[in-house]
């Protein structure tokens, strides 16, 4: 057993999804600031490759460029997660990594932990124990089985702890850390592109001068059938009505309205549709708006730190906090509800939440000074 101190095995850190980048920026300058953690080695799986969901996400967020790419692209969740695993094999097996660092919850963090698991390298994830209780959801079965081949568990709100240990995790592998997204929120909010010249630049200028809401919609639950996709359309289509949307579209949303001849639903004069925005642009554009409506999980995060009521297409969340002590509202695709609350909002401003605890700005520095604790005292001889 090689000793840590003498050939500290890089800390592998995997990034997969536009979603990634945010939580991983922070831990990256957090791990590569201290000199009692091995060196930081960035892996993309390649999940995403669109310019608009990747290149331009990295720049905005000064994540550097990653040190290998996996180029494993699209493809069924079987095939991507398999590709992922093929690929990363070998990675690991060079750097001997003394610790796999994943974050959140998509094909590309189970795949990795996989992978280290079976290879006896710890794995650490970041943003642990969420729980929609929703196993339709590709996402939620990400989290179940990454959480259960961690060493280390770090979480983003209170509840988590609870549901791990309902799973049977021993409560030394958890550690409540906070947000590493709100991290991300925090340093680059005085970045933010102003919504007006985002919407200047998209040729939509005077758009919703006064007040409009943000739109994101991708879970396959509300784009990948044709009814679902026609009611949110519809919905979407009534509540512009009442407030111009900015509505800023995922490629996989784009690609199912093509498909089932929806577009004519998207073309109304209140409604300016936007490809998938910069990090900074899409922070002026959430700042600055009256709602946000989405199915994202990470956009529930950060309109609570942004102090925006946001309303939320999905029956569940697997962040409570938001919904107990932020700004968010789950409404599903129930049009009354849906209409009545934008009414509300539009009147009298909706929910304006708290902050919740440690959604400071410094969880990536917590977690890395942790991280070079335990790895430290993993390297101690047991008689020293
Ligand atoms: C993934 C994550 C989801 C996250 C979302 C954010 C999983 C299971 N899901 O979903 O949790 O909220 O990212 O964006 O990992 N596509 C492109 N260009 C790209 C990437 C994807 O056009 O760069 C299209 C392809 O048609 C692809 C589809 O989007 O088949 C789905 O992409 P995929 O990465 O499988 O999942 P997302 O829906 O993006």
């Amino acid at each position: 057993m090689g000793n840590l101190r003498d050939n500290p095995g890089a800390l592998l850190c995997v990034v997969g999804a536009r979603p990634n980048y945010m939580k991983m920026a922070p831990l990256l300058r957090a791990f590569r600031g201290r000199a009692d953690l091995p060196p930081a080695v960035l892996v993309h799986t390649g999940q995403h490759y669109d310019p608009m969901l990747n290149d331009r996400l990295f720049d905005d967020l000064a994540l550097p460029r990653p040190d290998i790419n996996l180029e494993v692209g699209s493809g069924t969740h079987a095939v991507q997660t398999a590709e992922v695993m093929r690929r990363f094999e070998p990675v690991v097996d060079e750097h001997r990594p003394s610790c796999v660092v994943v974050v959140g919850d998509v094909n590309s963090t189970l795949a990795c932990s996989l992978v280290a698991v079976k290879k006896a390298v710890p794995v650490a994830h970041v943003e642990a124990g969420l729980r929609s209780f929703d196993r339709a959801m590709p996402e939620e079965i990400n989290r179940i089985l990454t959480d259960q081949i961690s060493d280390l568990l770090y979480t983003t709100e209170r509840t988590a702890h609870d549901n791990l240990a309902r799973e049977g995790i021993p409560a030394e592998r958890i550690h409540f850390t906070g947000n590493v997204m709100i991290d991300s929120l925090l340093f680059h909010k005085d970045r933010a592109v102003p919504a007006a010249k985002t919407l200047d630049g998209a040729g939509k200028a005077g758009f919703g001068a006064e007040r409009y809401g943000v739109v994101t919609l991708h879970r396959p639950s509300n784009v990948d059938e044709p009814e679902a996709l026609r009611a949110s359309l519809a919905i979407l289509r009534e509540v512009s009505e009442r407030l111009p949307l900015v509505c800023a579209l995922h490629p996989r949303t784009v690609a199912r309205v093509e498909a089932f001849g929806f577009a004519e639903l998207l073309q109304a004069g209140r409604i300016a549709l936007l490809p998938p925005q910069g990090y900074l642009e899409m922070l002026g554009l959430m700042a600055d708006a009256t709602l946000v409506l989405t199915d994202s999980g990470g956009i529930q995060e950060e309109t609570t730190a942004l102090s925006v009521p946001c309303l939320t297409l999905r029956e569940n969340t697997e962040r409570p906090i938001t919904v107990e002590q932020g700004t968010n509202t789950l409404v599903g695709r129930d049009r009354a509800l849906i209409l009545r609350l934008v009414d509300e909002i539009v009147a009298t401003g909706g929910k304006r939440g708290r902050t919740p605890e440690l959604w400071d700005g410094r969880a990536a520095e917590r977690i890395a000074a942790h991280l070079a604790g335990w790895l430290a005292a993993r390297t101690l001889p047991l008689h020293a």
